[in-house]
């Protein structure tokens, strides 16, 4: 179904420029690659919390909110250094089932951090009891973590 627009994104001028450049790719590459250590420090260090080990002298809310600008931020960084290096190895990504894996697991991954990570904080702590936060914690782990599997398989296997 989404063939036609990867078939578009690999005929754009702009993806035969990144094929053809010898620069633009690994420094997108490298930007895409520093800005997955911020954005999982991002996430890890909240989800850590929610398993009460590391900055446990902070609440659960105080963390969640200063982190959020870094998660944000690294995020937007993200989609616009992977948008690149998608476009230009299009036919490959769509033929790739780990670069499917990764998406799926993003969108988990966003709801989870975003959505349901942000309505425990915004509760009071004890709220919740003292599984769910632990088995939210986990969750965000192990989908983060997915995904950068997902991904390096990408360059590894497809
Ligand atoms: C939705 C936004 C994103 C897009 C469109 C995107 C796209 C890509 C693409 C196309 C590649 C190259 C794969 C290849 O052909 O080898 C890549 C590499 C990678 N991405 Fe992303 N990405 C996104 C977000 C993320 C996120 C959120 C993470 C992790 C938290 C991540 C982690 C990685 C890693 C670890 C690599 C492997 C680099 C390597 O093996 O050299 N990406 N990404």
């Amino acid at each position: 179904m989404l063939q036609p627009f990867f078939e578009w994104m690999q005929g754009l001028r702009f993806s035969a420029f990144f094929l053809e450049s010898v620069w633009p790719t690994p420094i997108v590459q490298v930007i895409h690659l520093s800005t997955v250590a911020l954005f999982i420090g991002s996430v890890l260090v909240v989800d850590l919390r929610l398993l009460g080990r590391g900055l446990i002298d902070q609440s659960i809310s105080e963390l969640t909110r200063k982190v959020q600008p870094f998660l944000l931020w690294s995020f937007v960084v993200l989609v616009l250094t992977g948008i690149p290096q998608m476009s230009s190895t299009a036919l490959k990504q769509y033929y790739s089932p780990f670069f499917w894996w990764k998406m799926g697991m993003v969108f988990f991954g966003l709801i989870v951090t975003f959505g349901v990570r942000r309505y425990i904080a915004s509760k009071e702590e004890g709220y919740f009891g003292l599984v769910w936060p632990k088995v939210i914690g986990l969750t965000s782990i192990a989908l983060w973590t997915s995904v950068t599997i997902g991904a390096r398989l990408i360059g590894l296997l497809s």
